[in-house]
């Protein structure tokens, strides 16, 4: 290939790069030399057509539903807690209200807020992240801070409201200081979060964030082994990508991310694509 034809694709790359940056995480890029403020959108949001059966929108291979499952929870006896009331609960409000005094691990003390979940209770799709930090703890709902606003970015990027998605995590208490949720908790809290989904049925899960996706998947893969494929969740397609706060505190990682959730979004408007064809 002549030179300049190779300098000529490299540019459009890296031009098509650069709109896809400005498009996902406009008001957080650096403001540009000369600029008073921050850039913004530059470019409408991209049509959200399919893209051609087998590829992503980036026109490499697709990975099928069907393929391998890691670890998945397949199987794993569900809601160990028999007899409790809230484990026959029939909606989202019933449940919450029934658990929302708990005390069954430490930080049932330390809490503001139980922070169960928000969003459309019939939602297909569900994120679920590690637990509440200082913001959500204070206002009693997930994914309020700055990681909740950059995860709201991503959802539009993908062209989803917040409130069209449900939006729950793994601890429904906020860990001291922000630490790692630790193995005790996750196993008190995380059937709490089974019952959320086996209420709603969603059709796809996205993990934010390797601690949700190695608790509902049961496995200590590491995150980077983890994004990129789809897993079985009983019977649920689910995909982990990047947590938004280490996008904050990695901007790199932002690519990856990007590329994970074209790919979620391909596979749920597939999805759709087969229940349309069906009915
Ligand atoms: N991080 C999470 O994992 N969940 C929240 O709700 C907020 C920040």
């Amino acid at each position: 290939m002549p030179i300049h034809d190779d300098a000529e694709r490299l540019l459009s790359e890296a031009q098509r790069f650069l709109r896809q940056q400005r498009e996902l995480y406009g008001d957080l890029l650096p403001i540009e030399h000369g600029a008073t403020e921050p850039m913004k959108r530059v470019t409408p949001p991209p049509p959200a057509t399919p893209a051609p059966a087998g590829t992503d929108l980036f026109g490499e291979p697709d990975i099928p539903a069907s393929s391998p499952v890691k670890g998945a929870a397949t199987g794993t006896k569900l809601l160990p807690y028999p007899g409790e009331p809230w484990t026959s609960a029939d909606s989202l409000v019933s449940l919450n209200e029934q658990i929302c005094n708990c005390q069954k691990c430490a930080l049932g003390s330390t809490r503001k807020s139980f922070v169960f979940g928000v969003g459309n209770p019939n939602a297909d799709v569900v994120i679920v992240g590690e637990a509440p930090g200082a913001d959500e703890d204070e206002q009693g709902e997930p994914f309020v801070g700055r990681a909740g606003q950059l995860l709201n970015k991503i959802l539009e990027a993908i062209h989803f409201k917040r409130e069209e998605v449900y939006i729950c995590n793994i601890l429904k208490c906020r860990p001291p200081n922000n630490r790692e949720p630790q193995a005790d908790e996750i196993g008190q809290c995380e059937p709490y979060l089974w019952k959320q989904l086996e209420i709603i049925k969603p059709k796809m899960i996205l993990c934010a964030g390797r601690v949700a996706g190695q608790a509902l998947l049961r496995t200590n893969a590491s995150l980077t082994s983890l994004r990129g494929t789809v897993h079985d969740y009983r019977g649920i397609p689910l995909m982990v990508t990047y947590h938004p706060a280490a996008l904050l505190r990695n901007p790199n990682w932002k690519r990856p991310c990007w590329e994970d959730v074209q790919k979620f979004r391909t596979l749920y408007d597939e999805m759709k694509a087969k229940e349309q064809s069906a009915r």
